[in-house]
């Protein structure tokens, strides 16, 4: 190995350690979630586990955090997407929104899956079971509906 390269792969390894410092807090996590989508709302067995699998590591208080997820730089990127999700839709505090608000929700759900929006790329191909099959997506979809349709009954 010639002594520029070694210079600038102990350059790289330090700028790597020096990153760890930089101060970012993880999302914080909790199972107590109460006013939960899924404790509190008509949905079937396959809608749930698909929601879980696909969208509550974002959009839900109980995200779960891979190891490569506490390692900057990929920790600024997920954990940003999690503040993220969140602050768009958490399905933690689901109950605590209006009906309006989670008409609007519903139908924002419906078309971030049809058109493929959601779940964000590249997700799935770290969590195989966050992958929608069409048949998936319109089985989502077809829940939203019968939801808002249940909301103002
Ligand atoms: C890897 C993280 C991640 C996953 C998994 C994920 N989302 Fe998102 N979602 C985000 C982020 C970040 C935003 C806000 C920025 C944006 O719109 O791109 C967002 C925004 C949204 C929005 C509001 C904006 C819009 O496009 O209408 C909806 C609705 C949504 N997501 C639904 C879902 C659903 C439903 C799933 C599961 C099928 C899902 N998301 C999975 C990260 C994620």
């Amino acid at each position: 190995m010639g002594k520029k390269t070694k210079i600038f792969l102990y350059a790289l390894a330090g700028l790597f350690l020096l990153i760890q410092i930089y101060p970012m807090e993880q999302p914080e996590v909790t199972d107590v979630n109460p006013d939960d989508l899924l404790k509190n709302v008509d949905i079937s067995e396959n809608v749930a586990s698909m929601l879980k699998s696909a969208c509550y590591d974002c959009h839900s208080n109980e995200s779960t955090y891979p190891w490569y997820a506490n390692i900057a730089p990929v920790k600024w990127w997920i954990y940003d997407h999690i503040n993220q999700g969140r602050e768009d839709l958490n399905f933690s505090v689901w109950n605590t929104l209006s009906k309006a608000d989670q008409a609007e929700a519903l139908d924002d759900i419906a078309t971030a899956v049809m058109e493929g929006e959601m779940p964000l790329k590249p997700y799935p191909i770290t969590h195989p079971k966050a992958k929608l099959s069409e048949e998936d997506k319109q089985a989502i979809s077809d829940w939203t509906e019968i939801l808002a349709e249940k909301l103002f009954e």
